[in-house]
């Protein structure tokens, strides 16, 4: 999974730099009245690493759930790299007959491999115009008023009205495993509370129970990252604060008694 994941991140250079060279290398062909036959091996490199950058992908995408926002620019993504699979083929093949039809293809490959890779890199960074901030840094005890910036990751649910019902817990998992487990795990227990396993989570920890299946209001966590963000107790302290929708999600989740699979 990291290996293919790997391999993807790889194998996608390969289109996105072969595109632009070709592009580029076509301009300067033509200002200089040079031959385009060069174009052939480049596009054939292209429109092949194009395939396997489409095939890896995926078969990567498959193996991770995404939902929300990172659900729609993942369907971006995987469509402007399968558009630039078949316009650099067809590129790839009209090389070999008539040229100029071959470079204005490879324009339109470049263009789809560009806008692509930007999804890429948002599924990736995250969207890095999308900057918070987040709580305030506790200081000795007290709250300083600096608030921390940082990029954030798009929101696992962007709306209220997204959330379906039963509550998927692919999603919860993934709000807690961005917010939460950097500091409630078994390498770092703060407060004596464990968010990685369903028992420990039910459990809770110095100050009372984690999670009461069916009951949002008994439930600690759900106490937490319902309080306002400049509270004492907020959570998260640190990194990426819930979305209101997020909030929400976890709440009907632990109504409708926290399953845990
Ligand atoms: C940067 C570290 C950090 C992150 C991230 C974080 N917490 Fe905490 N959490 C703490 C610390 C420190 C305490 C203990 C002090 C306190 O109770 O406020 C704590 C305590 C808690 C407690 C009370 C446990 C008890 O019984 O004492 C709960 C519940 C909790 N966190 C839930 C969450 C949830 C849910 C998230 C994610 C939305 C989260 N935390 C993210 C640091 C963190």
């Amino acid at each position: 999974m990291i290996l293919l994941g790997r391999l993807h991140a790889l194998v996608v250079h390969f289109p996105i730099a072969l595109l632009l060279v070709a592009v580029a290398l076509a301009v300067w062909a033509r200002k200089k009245g040079q031959p385009l036959a060069f174009m052939r091996p480049l596009l054939g490199l292209g429109a092949i690493s194009a395939i396997a950058a489409v095939a890896t992908g995926l078969i990567l995408a498959d193996e991770q759930t995404f939902f929300g926002v990172t659900a729609r620019q993942l369907s971006w993504h995987r469509n402007l790299g399968i558009a630039t699979a078949i316009v650099s083929s067809l590129a790839a093949l009209a090389a070999f007959r008539r040229m100029g039809v071959a470079v204005a293809l490879t324009v339109v490959g470049a263009l789809t491999v560009g806008a692509g890779a930007h999804f890429g890199g948002v599924l990736v960074h995250g969207d890095d115009h999308f900057v918070v901030s987040t709580a305030p840094k506790r200081v000795g005890g007290s709250v300083s008023s600096r608030a921390t910036k940082q990029v954030a990751r798009p929101p696992v649910i962007a709306e209220v009205d997204e959330i379906p019902t039963p509550v998927p817990f692919a999603m919860v998992d993934h709000v807690f495993k961005r917010s939460c487990i950097r500091c409630h795990d078994a390498r770092k227990r703060k407060g004596e509370f464990r968010l990685d396993r369903q028992e420990l989570a039910l459990k809770g920890g110095s100050e009372g129970i984690g999670i009461v299946p069916g009951n949002r209001g008994r439930s600690l966590v759900f106490e937490r990252v319902s309080l306002p963000q400049d509270h004492d107790d907020y959570m998260p302290t640190k990194g990426q604060p819930l979305t209101a929708a997020e909030v929400e999600l976890v709440g009907r989740w632990i109504d409708e008694g926290a399953v845990w699979n």
